[in-house]
């Protein structure tokens, strides 16, 4: 079942620095939320804040509070592990594993969770997350060659299906579209529609009409200066924040008359 997330007060370091300071923030289950702003405002920090990928960085911490379905994110209890394996991500720079192959790729994350898995099983989860994926045509016929063989745009792809072959609730994409091809960037926007059914989905962008086609709601983030945190500016309804936003600063930037 795909989760709800409700951020509150979120302040992000690294070491002393701060990056983001207090974002409060609701995500709905089952909806695609995109997290637009310049450059160095924290979009990528507070994402990956979202399934404990932030603090693998040294130094690197939270404050606030982050509640995944009723649950503590940054709770004592809370395995961070089990959340990364839980909260899908994926990154702007395609991430296979060079060494596997494509096949051993996609389910790489499954022989993680999974105690063993009949042939069978693997074969059709592969299959599944592919097709998904959009990939499967192109490498049904290479499945045992390296990850690393494919173009970037499959490379991507590739990543997208290792993200989803696990299920997660929740899926994390940092500017997924970044170093694809019109063509690409259109097989992944589909793929965004077709799984928002079931996962809830937070995707960064600097692609203004991208967020405009695959998202319902959008945050804007901003910082006034280098140096200073980045903040949530405001989110809503996308059609909301690109028509009609509230803040000058929003309209600014949707706008293109930027800095
Ligand atoms: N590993 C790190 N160590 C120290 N500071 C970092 C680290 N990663 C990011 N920062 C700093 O945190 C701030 C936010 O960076 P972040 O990468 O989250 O921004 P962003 O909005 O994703 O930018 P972009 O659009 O360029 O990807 C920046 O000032 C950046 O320099
Ligand atoms: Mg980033």
């Amino acid at each position: 079942m795909a989760k709800s997330i409700d951020v509150s007060d979120l302040n992000i370091y690294y070491g002393d620095f701060l990056a983001v300071e207090g974002v409060t923030i609701p995500i709905a289950a089952k909806s695609v939320t995109a997290f637009i702003g310049p450059s160095g405002c924290g979009k990528s920090s507070f994402l990956r804040s979202l399934n404990r990928m932030h603090e693998v960085i040294p130094g690197a911490r939270v404050e606030g509070k982050i509640i995944i379905d009723g649950n503590d994110l940054y709770g004592a209890g809370t395995d961070p592990v089990a959340v990364r394996r839980e909260i899908g991500m994926v990154f702007q720079r395609p991430n296979p594993f060079p060494t596997m192959s494509i096949y051993e790729n996609v389910i790489a994350g499954m022989r993680l969770n999974a105690k063993r898995m009949k042939k069978s099983e693997a074969d059709d989860a592969v299959e599944k997350s592919l097709r998904s994926a959009n990939l499967w045509a192109e490498v049904e016929d290479r499945l045992r060659r390296p990850g690393s063989s494919l173009s970037g745009g499959q490379q991507q792809r590739l990543c997208i299906a290792r993200a989803i072959a696990v299920e997660p609730q929740v899926l994390l994409m940092d500017e997924p579209c970044s170093a694809l091809d019109p063509i690409s960037t259109s097989a992944i926007e589909d793929l965004i529609h077709d799984l928002q059914h079931d996962y809830t989905i937070v995707i960064v962008t600097h692609n203004m009409q991208q967020a405009a086609r695959v998202s319902e709601t959008t945050a804007f983030f901003n910082l006034s200066a280098v140096g200073e945190p980045g903040r949530l500016v405001e989110y809503g309804s996308t059609t909301k924040i690109f028509s009609n936003p509230d803040n000058e600063s929003t309209e600014a930037y949707i706008s293109g008359r930027f800095g």
